[in-house]
């Protein structure tokens, strides 16, 4: 259902909070159901169990590839733009990528990938980790994308989560002038997997690896052997499709999961009404598909909208940092999708970059993973969309699916970094710390959702517990986000960011509580304490106090070995940009840490830590103080 003026968008609004049913029953009309669903939502948030489409059977990929191969098979659904440019392109068009995902879903069948079964994806950004996605979807087997950039840790740590039958990945990847071992950390990380049957390796970059007899094998070779007919698997709405890993405030990352029907319905409904996507339009999401982003914005809600999805290998930056700007007038992008970090950094080259280039092809501009800030909103309003391409600032969240609070392009009026409004199905409402709900505009809160979407998360995968607990337990029959948000005196949102102790680097989420036991597996630490800081590029930065044992005199040497510790155990994303060695940590006489000193300090406001009587040690703040690292 495609919403064209402000007015239809407040209509479908009212509708989608007066009748949330009979709304989302007229949306889901327009994908192919094997049968219909006989209910449209179960739900309560205590459990908490939240049904769309109950008893409806489909296969996602019927709607992103079959129907689109019946109607435009020569159409183009993926332009491949590799990391470097003097080499080819490729555009697959919907009937080749039908084809490579039955061929590749007949080698998962091959290697008995049945229906529930978990398969990890660890690749780079080339077509085949899209077909290896949707090839999962095709026999129903449940894909977990591990980005690119995580260590054999990381790796090891979700495979044996979910209980991952296969880990499909590539020889070698290649990011700017850098060669990445891919294979050889899965072969790491397999030291510890037992669960894991087969390794299907696709070659990128021709590097030797290491083929272990009876567990490797080479897709290249593989896919030679079967047909390219593949009939879709029946799945019930509520079967999961996948399950993707998110940091938060404690433990273990965790396995966020998301069931067929009510994603397709969210994704695709979003993609279109939000990007105000047009067929023809060629629309290019810069995000790694090992993100949320991805999933839903480069793969499955621009293929199930037969759209033009454009999915680059490359980094911003790479030859030069006029990347983006190059790809937009080379495939002539309509639509582009980025993320204020990129946008920050690229300001900073000047505008050579892009003066020469052509980016006339440009209608829309979207902004996702972080709060966009003013001088970043105008600078890409300006000089990138010359004034005329409105700004979708998108807030959304790993586990919301798809975009929840945002403009929808050229219809909803645009403010400099506001989210704007809720999308139809979206009901958000602002709490106070008493779980109050926070009425009327100018008003700030923390952000909680009451009313279930079909994109909403269903589970985290192995610990159901572990979802309530998280998100449906702070505040009761709410969702909450873990974001703080202000809802202005036009009603508009603005989120704020996060209020608890998650910190978003480059739009990249990361628990501090992950990166102090990363620290902490270094020999001479004896205990960490991690809080963010406001950083001009990234928009958090992550700073560790860190206590060592006496005996580590080369501070510097150790400093290096923490953040190599980091990358091993976690990955780069989650190195410190500032490690502070300190004799004590600001705790208090109950053994609490009082993270609020350590993020002023960080912050550098030294003149308002607050109340610090009640600590153990008063004292050890000064020490803090004193060693701050601007
Ligand atoms: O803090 C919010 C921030 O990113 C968090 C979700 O991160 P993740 O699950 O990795 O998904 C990122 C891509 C959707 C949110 O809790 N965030 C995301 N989008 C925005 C944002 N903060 C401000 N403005 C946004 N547009």
């Amino acid at each position: 259902m495609r919403i064209r003026t402000f007015e239809e968008y407040q209509s479908a609004y009212d509708q989608s909070v007066s009748d949330p049913e009979g709304f989302w029953a007229e949306v889901a009309q327009d994908f192919e159901w094997k049968k219909p669903w006989k209910k449209v939502l179960d739900w309560n948030f205590e459990e908490p169990n939240v049904k769309w489409f109950v008893g409806g059977k489909m296969n996602i990929t019927e709607n992103c590839l079959d129907r689109h191969v019946r109607e435009k098979p020569n159409h183009p659904a993926i332009i491949w733009e590799p990391n470097d440019p003097s080499d080819d392109t490729a555009t697959l068009t919907y009937k080749m990528l039908f084809e490579r995902v039955c061929q590749f879903a007949n080698v998962l069948k091959k290697h008995g990938v049945v229906k529930g079964d978990r398969v990890c994806i660890y690749m780079p950004m080339i077509p085949e980790l899209a077909i290896a996605v949707l090839a999962c979807a095709r026999v129903g087997a449940i894909h977990s994308v591990v980005f690119g950039g995580f260590s054999a840790q990381s790796i090891a740590d979700r495979i044996n989560d979910a209980g991952c039958k296969v880990v499909i990945t590539t020889d070698g990847s290649v990011r700017g002038p850098k060669q990445i071992p891919m294979k050889d950390t899965v072969d790491d990380a397999l030291i510890g997997c037992p669960t894991v049957e087969k390794v299907i390796v696709s070659t990128r970059t021709r590097t030797p690896v290491s083929m272990i007899k009876g567990r490797d094998i080479w897709w290249e070779e593989e896919v030679k052997h079967v047909s390219s007919e593949c009939p879709a698997e029946e799945m019930d709405a509520e079967d999961p499709l996948f399950i993707l890993y998110t940091s938060g405030s404690t433990g273990k990352p965790k396995g966020v999961v998301h069931t067929c029907g009510g994603y397709m319905v969210y994704t695709a409904y979003t993609f279109e009404n939000v990007f105000q996507y047009e067929p023809g339009d060629v629309y290019f999401c810069t995000a790694d598909i090992g993100w949320i982003t991805g999933h839903s914005y480069i793969v499955y809600g621009p293929l199930l909208r037969g759209a033009i999805s454009v999915l680059f290998e490359g980094i911003p930056t790479y030859p030069d940092a006029g990347r983006f700007w190059d790809i937009i007038d080379k495939h002539k992008v309509n639509i582009f999708y980025t993320a204020p970090t990129a946008i920050r950094s690229l300001m900073g080259f000047g505008p050579e970059y892009f003066k020469n280039k052509d980016l006339s092809s440009l209608k829309v501009l979207g902004s996702v993973g972080e709060p966009i800030n003013e001088e970043a909103w105008n600078w890409y309003n300006e000089n990138i969309g010359k004034g005329n391409c409105p700004i979708v600032d998108t807030w959304w969240q790993t586990e919301t699916a798809g975009i929840m609070i945002s403009p929808l392009a050229h219809i909803t009026k645009t403010k400099p970094s506001f989210a704007t409004l809720p999308l139809p199905g979206v009901q958000p409402v602002l709490v106070d710390e008493n779980g109050q709900e926070i009425q009327g505009n100018g008003v700030n809160g923390n952000l909680c959702i009451k009313f279930p979407w079909p994109g909403i998360i269903r589970t985290t995968w192995g610990d159901h517990d572990r979802c309530r607990t998280t998100y449906f337990s702070t505040y009761k029959n709410m969702y909450f986000t873990g974001d703080g948000c202000m809802r202005d005196e036009d009603g508009y949102y603005r989120i704020t960011g996060r209020v608890d102790d998650v910190i978003n680097v480059s739009g990249h989420r990361i628990g501090t509580a992950e990166v102090e036991n990363a620290i902490n597996m270094h020999t001479g630490v004896v205990e960490s304490a991690v809080v963010g800081y406001p950083h001009d590029i990234k928009g958090q930065g992550i700073y560790a106090y860190v206590i060592c044992e006496a005996s580590s005199h080369d501070s510097e040497l150790t400093r290096k070995d923490i953040l190599a510790t980091v990358s091993r155990i976690i990955g780069p994303i989650a190195k410190p940009d500032k490690i502070q060695f300190v004799s004590g940590l600001p705790k208090t006489r109950s053994g609490k840490i009082m993270r609020r000193i350590l993020r002023k300090v960080a912050e550098g406001d030294f003149n308002n830590l607050g109340d610090i009587s009640t600590l153990l040690d008063p004292g050890v703040v000064e020490d803090i103080k004193a060693g701050a690292i601007k």
